[in-house]
């Protein structure tokens, strides 16, 4: 009954409520008849127009696409699959034409299409031999001449099949140009049940092992230089971030690849008034509203992380502290993304913390990195409720990478000793480019903060400031995101 009513176009939320199945119920009865997540159970739909309206090149490094792209045969009957703008960015800044494009998790076939429109020769798999057949099916199409006439673009079919992404064993060492890929989110979505191998079966260390084989592989058949750009995003347990996107960044860090970007991507599906409003205040979440889109590169010369040095060095810093002030009853913030006018960028991250981390009364301590100071400024008798870390205006170098790092981890063990049990330390931080090379910042907190075993992270928010300067620079995308990394004291 439930498959009947999902062909004859029936909603989900209609067809969960009419046979009170739940939403994740309803893609098991799908996966299992069809052998593959789908949304919608039509062929390709009819090519209206061959590329996107409008188009021009992402610039800084959030990306937010409010219409998902729908020209050639690109839909969102593929559960799950990405906006073909992510592909379409991806290739035009990474690869030329005839260069050769891989994607082994191109699920209902995103990059293939790109690849295909751009003159890229593509190879294209997929474990799931479902998943196969609806990119043939969105491949069977010829596009029009005027995208290959003369002196344009080469004509290329993409190479499709069955394949898993850990082992590309018919690929030869340093032959592709370019890896496109988005794969599962361990669990999140099920893309099959019962296909050995598929990593959406992968509880969260389990798929970070297998994506470890992933990047090996990768890094072999990568040309050296050649980018790997991987789409991957959080989960949420027990009301607590579970940042997959960044253990999965220091899976490919650890392969042996270079960070050229750490671009964020927008979400635009998630629910942020009424009900959903009310809960993510009534119980203290934020909706996860973006994924991660590292950019890699394959170095010239073999390089691990384990070379990276690390230097002694004392940042200076000055602190001060002062007491919660009412604050109007305004509404919060309720998703990962904050994206606030520059000028009132600095209140309205402090009236968000406030609002959701402190009570009324508590003592909220701002720290900020200046010149003299160098101790936590905590008068006599008070118990903050919210150590709130500005970041610092500049780090130029590795040294100061280094030196901003120790300054944290010290800030962070003179917090445990008078933050109480679900008091919060937030800390502020941007990812910054030393050369060519990005340093994920982020990440690199909050791997160190792990190692502080009286912190548990809460959330990561991304702040953006609205109305970003378009970016500068030719070579690479202008950084205009920061990361508050919130952590509770256990
Ligand atoms: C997020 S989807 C990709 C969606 C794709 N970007 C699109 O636009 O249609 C992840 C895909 O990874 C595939 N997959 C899971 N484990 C795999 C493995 N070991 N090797 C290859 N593909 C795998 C799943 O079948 C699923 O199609």
């Amino acid at each position: 009954m439930v498959l009947k009513a999902k062909e004859r176009g029936i909603p989900d939320i209609e067809i969960g409520a009419r046979y009170g199945i739940s939403f994740s119920y309803l893609q098991q009865i799908i996966t299992d008849a069809y052998g593959v997540n789908i949304s919608v159970l039509k062929g390709p739909k009819r090519i209206k127009r061959w590329e996107p309206k409008n188009f021009s090149e992402e610039t800084t490094t959030v990306w937010s696409f409010k219409q998902r792209g729908d020209w050639a045969t690109h839909d969102g009957r593929y559960r799950g699959n990405w906006s073909p703008y992510i592909p379409r960015n991806i290739i035009l800044k990474y690869s030329k034409p005839g260069d050769v494009v891989l994607d082994y998790f191109v699920g209902g076939g995103t990059t293939a299409i790109e690849a295909k429109l751009l003159g890229r020769r593509c190879i294209a798999r997929d474990i799931n031999p479902g998943a196969i057949g609806i990119t043939l099916e969105n491949l069977n199409f010829i596009p029009p001449r005027h995208l290959f006439s003369e002196g344009s673009l080469p004509f290329y079919e993409p190479e499709v099949s069955v394949g898993d992404a850990r082992n590309l064993s018919d690929i030869p060492d340093g032959s592709i140009d370019l890896i496109c890929a988005h794969p599962p989110y361990a669990g999140i979505i099920k893309y099959s049940t019962n296909i050995a191998g598929d990593l959406s079966k992968c509880s969260v260390p389990e798929f970070l092992a297998e994506m470890g084989k992933v990047a090996r592989e990768s890094l072999r058949v990568l040309k050296p230089g050649g980018k790997c750009a991987i789409l991957i995003g959080d989960a949420r347990k027990d009301k607590h971030v579970v940042p997959i996107g960044f253990q999965t960044l220091r899976v490919f860090l650890d392969a042996g690849f270079i960070l050229r970007e750490l671009i964020i991507k927008r979400q635009h599906n998630c629910k942020t008034t009424g009900f959903w409003y009310a809960r993510s205040i009534k119980y203290n979440f934020l909706l996860l509203a973006h994924e991660y889109l590292p950019v890699f590169e394959k170095p010239m010369v073999r390089q691990t992380s384990e070379q990276i040095p690390s230097w002694e060095y004392t940042f200076p810093h000055r602190s001060l502290a002062e007491r919660v002030r009412t604050v109007e009853e305004e509404s919060l913030e309720t998703t990962t993304v904050w994206i606030f006018p520059p000028e009132c960028l600095p209140a309205e991250i402090k009236r968000n913390l406030l609002r959701r981390f402190a009570p009324p009364g508590g003592v909220f301590v701002e720290f900020q990195f200046g010149k003299e100071i160098q101790e936590l400024d905590i008068l006599p008798g008070q118990v903050p409720s919210l150590i709130y870390v500005h970041p610092p205006h500049e780090l130029a170098d590795e040294q100061a990478i280094a030196g901003y790092r120790n300054a944290i981890v010290k800030i962070a063990q003179q917090a445990r000793t008078f933050l109480p049990p679900g008091a919060f330390l937030v800390v502020d931080v941007k990812d910054t480019r030393v050369g060519p090379t990005l340093w994920p910042m982020g990440l690199l907190l909050w791997e160190d903060m792990t190692a502080q075993k009286e912190f548990l992270i809460k959330e990561i928010v991304i702040i953006v400031q609205a109305r970003p300067s378009p970016g500068r620079s030719e070579e690479h995308l202008e950084i205009v995101h920061r990361y508050l990394l919130i952590y509770i004291r256990k």
